[in-house]
């Protein structure tokens, strides 16, 4: 297995580019089943979990080429098989995003069902009950979920509580239905905006996204498009924080800072400076002492925990305590006895971990769990004294784009060795 060997201790300084955001990019590439004409997509990143998506869309038949420009243009037309399987499904959870668009389409579905995973027991039940609610049959068969309908039907539909991929996947099933559909209590999400211009792009209507309620009014046919993925926010704050924790000075191009307000206030607070400009950040933190900052994870616009674990790091190097809780999933600490392992001094207790800054972390050889747990060793490492070998770093490749060509370019030691 590959892993990556970080030297500590180089402050990180210069320029790049933030890439296309994985969780915009999944649910548009499930939504293309909703067209019959090819949909070509810029700025698609390059990661493991957009693979494993181009291989579920090309076991159903999906025809996928790259033009000349590095675009992906994708055809669906000639689907002809509707089941993501078991050995796809259990790599990325997000395959449950095929379900609305093919029982849309297709008027069947037969997907795995995802199991539990490293950051908690991540049920899909809002998605099946509102599919339901839309008409179609559900079962339960050896593991699959089989859904069916002849015309899904508009509705309204409360969801029970706040899931993106379920706001997502409802959405691509009403695009097609008969009539309006009303969803409340939906997930705000940038990506869900993302998805809702997306649908719009092919002839959709799709209006309130952003908002607690969204409302589709039902079309025949959607058809081509032409779409350049947003910016991925999570991977910028991601390199922030790298920026923050090394006393360094980083300018992210190609991003839209209003989607990362709530990322953004928290660095200010742990003592950062940060320059918003059009479609870019720096932050500076040279000659600075980094001040502890409570966190609570929320769905948007509140903290997003896909940067908890990231922000624990930076809590962990500042100068007194502070607490971080997980509020989203229930296990999303994972990666905090390995950064004990690394000189952190984090406890939890229940939802909360409790965090005391220390002046040193000393390299080691650490475990991912999960993407997010593998970010903050990675930032762990770029601080800490001495070599840090990052294990199971395929957890980073589903959602980072070339993380050791970025960090090599801002000025961290970093090489990916071999397996
Ligand atoms: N939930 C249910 N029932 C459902 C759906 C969700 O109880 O049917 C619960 C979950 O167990 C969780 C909470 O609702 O406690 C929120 O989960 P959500 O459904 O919003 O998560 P998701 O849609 O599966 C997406 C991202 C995650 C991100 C979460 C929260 C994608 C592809 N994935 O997951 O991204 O953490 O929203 O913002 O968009 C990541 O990129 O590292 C990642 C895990």
């Amino acid at each position: 297995m590959e892993k990556l060997k970080i030297v500590g201790g180089n402050k990180l300084s210069g320029t790049i580019s933030c890439s296309g955001a994985k969780n915009a990019a999944l649910p548009m590439l499930a939504a293309t089943i909703l067209s019959d004409k090819p949909v070509t997509f810029k700025n698609l990143p390059y990661l493991q979990d957009i693979t494993t998506m181009f291989e579920i869309l090309g076991s159903m038949g999906a025809d996928i080429t790259l033009n000349e420009s590095m675009d992906f243009i994708i055809s669906t037309a000639n689907l002809n098989d509707f089941e993501a399987r078991y050995e796809l499904v259990k790599t990325m959870r997000a395959s449950i995003l095929v379900l609305g668009s093919l029982v849309a389409k297709h008027g069947f579905a037969r997907i795995a069902l995802p199991g539990g995973c490293a950051i908690g027991s991540r049920p899909v039940n809002f998605h099946l009950d509102a599919l339901e609610q839309l008409g179609a049959k559900i079962e339960l068969k050896s593991g699959y979920i089989e859904a069916s309908c002849s015309k899904l039907v508009g509705c309204e539909i409360n969801f029970p509580g706040i899931s993106v991929t379920g706001t997502e996947n409802i959405m691509m099933a009403a695009v097609l239905a008969k009539g309006q559909t009303i969803l409340r209590n939906v997930a705000k999400e940038p990506e869900v905006e993302d998805l809702a211009n997306f649908l719009n792009s092919m002839g959709a209507k799709v209006s309130g996204a952003g908002t607690d309620e969204i409302v589709i009014d039902g079309v025949d046919v959607l058809n081509e498009s032409v779409f350049e993925i947003p910016a991925d926010r999570i991977e910028a704050g991601t390199y922030l924080i790298a920026a923050a924790i090394t006393g360094g000075d980083v300018t992210i191009h190609n991003i839209d800072a209003k989607r990362m307000n709530n990322i953004i206030d928290k660095l200010k607070l742990s003592g950062a400076a940060i320059s918003v400009f059009n479609s870019s950040i720096s932050l500076e933190m040279s000659n600075k002492t980094l001040k502890p900052v409570d966190i609570s994870t929320a769905p948007y616009p509140g903290f997003p925990t896909d940067m908890q674990a990231q922000f624990t790091v930076l809590n962990s190097l500042s100068s007194g305590p502070s607490v971080v809780s997980e509020n989203v999933f229930e296990n999303r600490f994972m990666h905090v006895q390995e950064l004990n392992r690394m000189g952190c001094d984090i406890t939890i207790k229940g939802n909360n971990a409790f965090v005391k800054g220390v002046s040193n972390l000393n390299g080691a050889p650490v475990m991912a769990t999960d993407l997010r747990a593998s970010a903050s060793l990675i930032l762990a490492g770029l601080c800490a004294s001495g070599e840090t070998i990052v294990d199971r770093i395929y957890h980073i490749d589903r959602g980072y784009e070339r993380i050791e060509e970025k960090l090599s370019y801002l000025g961290a030691n970093i090489t990916r060795l071999p397996n």
